[in-house]
């Protein structure tokens, strides 16, 4: 992955965030405020100029997106289903009593800084590499900073999740906490997956939930998109952010045993698959 400019795929998801508020129906899908919020954050971070944004909301990307999706059929729109997957866990995990949520590979994503104040017992937390969080950074302080949003730079490549949290004084590692990787884990080489999952374990409370998305693998046990998968691991690699970690479904509750986790496909909801990618949740 290019680790010294700003991630290409955080700031393609949030576009296509936006672009998805000018496709009919959609506004009911997406979490309130959040189309919003993402327009204003990717101005203010000073990734995109506000004619970018514009015309991103317009049926002509719209259009754009939709003429694409043979690639990844569904993917467009799937982007809309994560959104509302990950702030449903948010929610019903500080419901279920959780009072930290961490965020990890956060990109642009706007969670934190939308429910921060509605949940000022809750502390947020959110982890990228220096280049994207750092910009982002700069957004978040031109819309306005949230007393309990913690944006922290590290490369959890470089340096260990559990050390970047145990040197933070508002981290505790007792309280019940939801764990975010939306959109991350098929970025990292297995054995980072893995180490991170175990990290995860061991940084949080009793109670807490992981809820991610990945890739699942095919029969080659390379991450599987469908008919263009070749294709579409030659542009990730293409633009530096190659698929790494995929995973069969039916190996998902094996290898959370094994990281201190518990599959929990109840929690994550009745369809567990949007575009090319599955949702899971788990407990410990
Ligand atoms: C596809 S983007 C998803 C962004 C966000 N989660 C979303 O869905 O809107 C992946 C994000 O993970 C971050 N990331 C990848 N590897 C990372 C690492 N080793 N340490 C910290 N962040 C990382 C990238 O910088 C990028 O922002």
């Amino acid at each position: 992955m290019r680790k010294d400019k700003p991630s290409r795929t955080a700031y393609k998801v949030a576009l296509n965030i936006v672009t998805l508020a000018a496709k009919p129906g959609m506004d009911r899908l997406l979490p309130p405020g959040t189309v919003q919020a993402t327009e204003k954050l990717l101005v203010a971070s000073g990734a995109v100029d506000a004619r970018t944004v514009r015309w991103s909301r317009s049926q002509r990307m719209v259009s754009v997106y939709q003429a694409f999706d043979w690639m990844m059929p569904g993917q467009f729109e799937a982007f809309a289903y994560r959104k509302a997957f990950c702030e449903r866990q948010v929610r019903d995990g500080i419901g279920a009593g959780a009072a930290q949520i961490l965020v990890l590979g956060a990109g642009y994503d706007t969670l934190g800084w939308r429910l921060a104040p509605e949940f000022p017992g809750v502390n947020f937390f959110e982890i990228d590499r220096p280049a994207t969080a750092c910009l982002k950074a700069n957004g978040i302080a031109a819309m306005g900073q949230r007393d309990n949003l913690c944006l922290i730079a590290e490369d959890l490549g470089k340096r260990k999740l559990a050390d970047v949290l145990k040197a933070n004084e508002l981290w505790d590692e007792s309280a019940r906490t939801v764990i975010l990787a939306e959109g991350l884990v098929m970025y990292l080489p297995p054995e980072a997956v893995r180490d991170l999952f175990c990290q995860c374990a061991a940084v949080s409370g009793a109670g807490s939930r992981a809820a991610f998305s990945y890739i699942p693998a095919g029969a080659d046990g390379r991450p599987d998109v469908g008919r263009w998968t070749g294709l579409m691991l030659w542009l990730q690699k293409a633009v530096g952010e190659p698929w790494m970690w995929s995973i069969r479904p039916e190996e998902l509750d094996r290898f959370l045993e094994k990281s201190g986790w518990t599959n929990a496909p109840a929690l994550a909801g009745t369809t567990l698959k949007h575009g090319v990618e599955f949702y899971a949740v788990a407990t410990k």
